[in-house]
């Protein structure tokens, strides 16, 4: 298959966006404190931004001819991003996520260089359209803190 090391990527990102996302939603969902509010919301905005990206991911997949893994077991294996903790502090729920989106963004420039050398543009440019969503969003994050 010329384009291996682009689907691989694909996989990749679409078991950490998965991941990110339930942890997003778990943080919208638990978060507590003076700032829960504005939080609460920013969570669940990076959440809502990330599902419908997961969809596209997942469809550019099937449009390469793969099938997608759609099992919490197979985005566990593929991505080194840990569950969340519905208990942790405000600011503590925010540097988790931080990692997380940095994790991701990491993934995603490999990716972009993958898809570019195969000569695939249109999942490079949906890589490097994820990338700038991921770092938009670490950056509402850092100022957050
Ligand atoms: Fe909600």
């Amino acid at each position: 298959m010329k384009n291996h090391q682009t689907a691989e990527s694909l996989r990749k990102t679409l078991a950490n966006s998965y991941l990110l996302a339930l942890k997003l939603q778990n943080y919208h969902w638990n978060v507590v404190g003076a700032n829960f509010k504005t939080l609460h919301e920013l969570f669940g905005a990076q959440y809502e931004e990330l599902s419908t990206a997961i969809d596209e991911i997942a469809e550019r997949l099937r449009t390469l001819g793969s099938k997608v893994d759609g099992t919490f077991e197979d985005f566990q294996k593929l991505s080194q991003i840990k569950s969340g903790n519905k208990n942790l502090a405000s600011d503590a729920m925010i540097k988790d996520l931080i990692v997380a989106h940095e994790m991701l963004i990491e993934d995603l420039k490999l990716g972009t260089k993958a898809a570019q050398k195969e000569e695939d543009e249109a999942t490079a440019d949906l890589f490097i359209g994820r990338t700038t969503a991921h770092e938009k969003a670490l950056w509402m994050l850092v100022s957050s803190l």
